[in-house]
């Protein structure tokens, strides 16, 4: 067979036939949700209601391949609060599907079959997939886990080559959290273009804000990828958008605007009820904010004398990728909790890296994140 991840082993792992073994024999505790909607986290429905309102009476299917004009003077106006600000010209702005599809945008405006894009090692598994679509690469450069998984630029330079086309970086980085604050030499040195995922922006713990890229960057071609699936816990809602700073949008923004008409993908409801959302919608945002950093200081507390357990403050981000001091096989450890009826991820869904890890949600509805926590630990001093 050919085609998209045809020799791949589709057949479900060791771990996903535990869990769904142990959820016939009494069930865990889940702490890998990322699905705010399963975890008690959802957008004020009266807020959606009165967002959605206006839209039916006045019904009128006019597509722009930038995406709607007032939904991107929101989002210019949420990039003009950021610190630093970042001011965008509203044609800078393209709204998409999602995140994701916003990527396969990006990887068909960018690159040729064959090309490669660098990306960050360890990192959400999702990048793989969508360079498989496009039959590019995806060249690992490496995260420094004792600089608090600070981007190491050496492996930067190192795994660019000739088809390099553009470098991807997560910030806040899944599952990590770590935060880019400052700018990266490497980047100006390159002169690539430059992805910047920061769908978790509003996730700050030991930071103390998200740095738009290009604000940091502002000489350097940066895509921002935003959406509304983490900023205001509507994964549902399917919005996401593409920001272009640093001549990006005279470079590449023609091909760009008919790349997002090819698909308009976008649903126009969504797009008319933005602008409310980003009125309305700041204190449910701050209400997500707290109970990740709530989640967060009661574990560091809980783990902060463990024997087993290292865990570290993240710079943001809303996942714990805890680090193991003696055990040595991260499959057998996710097993054995499992066994002890709590679920969690091994780092290697995140990629290969020296060590081993778990990566635990904050996201979390409060009581079942203590009574994981409180497990896991027990599990792993016994
Ligand atoms: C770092 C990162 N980028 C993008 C996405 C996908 O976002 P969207 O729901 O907008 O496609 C995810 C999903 O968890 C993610 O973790």
């Amino acid at each position: 067979m050919t085609g998209f991840w045809a020799d791949g082993d589709l057949s479900p792992n060791l771990i996903e036939q535990a869990r769904i073994e142990r959820s016939r024999q009494g069930g865990y505790l889940d702490l890998t949700s990322s699905n705010p909607t399963a975890q008690g986290l959802l957008f004020p429905p009266a807020l959606l209601r009165e967002a959605a309102d206006g839209y039916w009476a006045k019904r009128l299917y006019q597509p722009d391949p930038h995406g709607q004009p007032a939904a991107r003077r929101a989002i210019q106006g949420y990039y003009a609060t950021r610190s630093p600000v970042l001011r965008l010209d509203l044609n800078a702005i393209f709204i998409t599907a999602s995140t994701s599809e916003a990527y396969s945008l990006l990887f068909a405006l960018l690159c040729a079959p064959g090309d490669n894009v660098l990306g960050p090692h360890v990192t959400y598994p999702l990048f793989e997939y969508l360079a498989a679509v496009h039959h590019i690469e995806l060249r690992p450069y490496q995260l420094d886990e004792t600089r608090g998984w600070a981007v190491d630029e050496t492996s930067v330079r190192a795994a660019a080559d000739a088809r390099t086309r553009a470098v991807l970086l997560i910030s806040p980085h899944n599952p990590t959290g770590m935060i880019i604050q400052q700018p990266l030499a490497v980047l100006n040195q390159l002169a690539l273009p430059v992805i910047c995922d920061e769908v978790f922006a509003p996730f700050t713990y030991r930071a103390d804000q998200t740095p738009p890229l290009g604000a940091l960057h502002p000489a350097v071609p940066v895509f921002h990828l935003n959406g509304i699936s983490k900023l205001f816990a509507l994964p549902d809602l399917k919005l996401g958008w593409i920001a272009l700073s640093g001549g990006a949008a005279e470079q590449y923004g023609e091909r760009l605007e008919l790349l997002n008409d090819t698909f308009l993908g976008s649903n126009s409801l969504t797009q008319h009820m933005l602008p409310q959302l980003f009125e309305h919608g700041l204190a449910f945002v701050q209400s997500m904010r707290d109970r990740v950093a709530q989640n967060i200081d009661w574990a560091l507390q809980e783990l902060a004398d463990h024997a087993e357990i290292e865990a570290r403050p993240p710079d943001g981000g809303y996942y714990l990728f805890l680090r193991l001091r003696s055990w040595s096989h991260e499959e057998a450890l996710v097993l054995y909790l499992i066994e002890h009826g709590v679920l969690t991820h091994p780092g290697f869904f995140y990629g290969d890296v020296p060590g081993v890890h778990l990566m635990v949600s904050a996201l979390t509805e409060p009581t079942t994140w203590r009574a994981g926590i409180t497990q896991l630990s027990g599990a792993l001093r016994a």
